[in-house]
Parts: structure tokens; sequence; C-alpha cells
């Protein structure tokens, strides 16, 4: 087989670099930051394939259009709104992603941030480190109980299930809602379909685990946290524009809800003065949801055999757009 042109957006974990460069000819951007749009379109005007990271590389008409030889997008990552999927398939390039090997991850952060915003580890953390701890008040950081609490789970996908599982260790009751209720889920995980409007009346908690789509953007608006308990937390493990950033903001001014916990943002990167830090009961992180050792080394992993199997002309173990086989 004849050596392809592949261009990797960043120093991914190992083994993935190694295994594709064993067999083609690799390009790494060695950047501590994202290259710019500017760079990137330059870079891939030759290549057969990209190794790209869901968070920082778009793959849109403009990007594909720029890339004449591109054969395969395989994504470190699970989520693929980053890639205009309908116009690669139209032109016949594969797209890829990584799911499975992220899901436990994953899920075990969103309980970290629901565990964590529930019991004010951050500002308890903050009160230490200011100096301000006097001495034990029975009113001090005085949070919301995890246990027997009721959470709904907006999608239930593989993260959306993973969660569910360890809600039921700690007694919760579970909603969800999704596109299309999962009735053979609901027995084993115990737990029941609510429309959106009823989960966001009745959660405790509410975690966002649903894939962002046109439907999707904005989901959780101003009359979305309307209709929250003003005791409500709620967690974003999915993508930042699924919460309109605004409506959250008027939410925490406005005492709306407990608190929020979101390990995704809108924008990406956010900036250290940007008015949502204002709040000290908003944990946020930088999407680093599947940020393990072990976790990125599967990704890693899992996006190069994707990506080799793409480029020898078989079927990858991932394959977002099997319609693009046929073309
Ligand atoms: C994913 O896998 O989609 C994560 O959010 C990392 O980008």
């Amino acid at each position: 087989m004849s050596q392809k042109h592949v261009l990797l957006s960043w120093r991914f974990p190992t083994p993935g670099p190694e295994m594709v460069a064993a067999e083609h000819e690799v390009a790494i951007w060695e950047g501590d930051q994202p290259m710019s749009r500017q760079e990137f379109l330059h870079r891939i005007s030759n290549v057969d394939a990209v190794f790209v990271s869901n968070a920082t590389e778009v793959l849109d008409r403009e990007a594909i259009d720029a890339a004449p030889h591109l054969r395969c997008i395989s994504n470190f990552g699970v989520g693929y709104d980053n890639v205009d999927v309908p116009y690669a398939t139209s032109r016949g390039i594969l797209v890829c992603n990584t799911p499975g090997v992220l899901t436990e991850t994953t899920a075990d952060h969103a309980f970290a941030l629901l565990l964590a915003a529930a019991r004010r580890l951050m500002e308890g953390q903050a009160y230490i480190r200011q100096d301000r701890w006097r001495g034990w008040t029975p009113t001090l950081l005085v949070g919301q109980e995890v246990n027997g609490a009721r959470l709904g789970i907006i999608g239930l996908g593989n993260i959306g299930t993973a969660v569910a599982r360890r809600a039921k260790g700690f007694n919760m009751i579970t909603s969800y809602w999704s596109r299309s209720p999962k009735p053979h889920l609901e027995i084993e995980l115990n737990i029941t379909y609510e429309t959106l409007d009823e989960l966001l009346g009745h959660a405790d908690f509410i975690c966002i685990t649903v894939a962002l789509t046109p439907e999707t953007r904005g989901l959780i608006s101003d009359r979305a946290f309307s209709l929250m308990k003003p005791e409500a937390i709620l967690i974003n493990v999915a993508r930042g524009p699924i919460v309109d950033r605004h409506a959250l903001q008027r939410a925490l001014e406005y005492g709306r809800i407990f608190a929020a916990a979101l390990d995704v943002t809108d924008p990406e990167p956010l900036r250290g003065d940007d008015p949502l830090l204002q709040f000290s009961n908003l944990l946020i992180l930088p999407h680093v949801g599947s940020a393990t050792q072990r976790t990125r080394s599967r990704m890693s992993e899992l996006a190069a055999r994707n990506l080799l199997a793409a480029l020898a002309g078989e079927r990858p173990p991932h394959l977002v757009n099997p319609e693009a086989l046929r073309r």
C-alpha cells in the first residue's frame, strides 16, 4: 500500500501518532495552541486524512473544499459537531469518532461536577485559600443533598446511560428526556421518561449529555430556566452551546437556580474576564470530561485504527457516515 499524507492537529497522546506514522507520512502540528484557521486550511490542502480534535478543528464546507484529496476525518473524541457530515458524505469522505472508550470516564466526571456543585466544594476550597475560615458555623457552605434527590438526564446515549447507572448507587430518582423514549433501558436503570418540561420542573439535578445539533442548540433557554426549581443544579458535560449563556447568566444573577457546573462552555476557551466567572456558584472546567491518561490513550488508539482502516480501503471500526462508503 502506498504511503498517504496525514495531518495530526496536535501532539496527541500515544499510541495513535506512532501507529499512523508507522504506515504513512505524518505531519504534526507541534504548537501549544490550536493552529490558526489559515494554517489549518493551508496544511490540509495536500493530505489524504486528518487526525483532529473535535474541540479545536472545524471541518466545514470551506475546510473540506480546501482539501481535495481528503478521504478520512478521524476525530479524537465522540462528538462530531465540528464536521459538516452531509457535505463530507457527499464528497465520499469517511468521518470517524471514538465512542465507547470515554463513556465511563465522562460519566465519572459528570458525577464529580454534580457532587462538587451540590456540596459547594470549590467555594469551600476558595474560602480556606482566601484565609476566611475562622471557625465552624452551622450555616457554613450549606449545599444540596444528593442521595435520594431527583436527577433528570437530558439525552440518554452511552454517557447519559452511564450517569444513570451511577445515580442508582446514590439512590437518586432518575428520569430522562431524549428524542425517542428507550423503554428497554427504563427497567434496567430504574428510570422514567419525561417530557423536557416535566423533567426541568421536577429535577433537583439536571445533567446534559445530549449531542449538539440544530435542535439542541440553545435548548436551555430563559424559558427552560424559568421551569427549574430554585434549588436545581445544572450540569453540562456535552457541548457549551446547548445552554444559552446569556440565559444562564440571568438565571445565576436572579438566583433562579442554586448552582451550575459546566465542563463545556460557549465560547471555548472562556476568557478569564468572562462575566460568568463572577458567580461563585458556577463551577467551570476547561472541557476535560475524558481527560484521564488511560482514556486519552484509548481515544488515541481508536482514532488511529479508524484512520488506518479508512486509508486501507476498509470500513473503520467507528464510522459516523456509512453512506460515504457507497460513494
Ligand atoms: C468528545 O469526545 O466529544 C469530548 O467532548 C472531547 O472533545
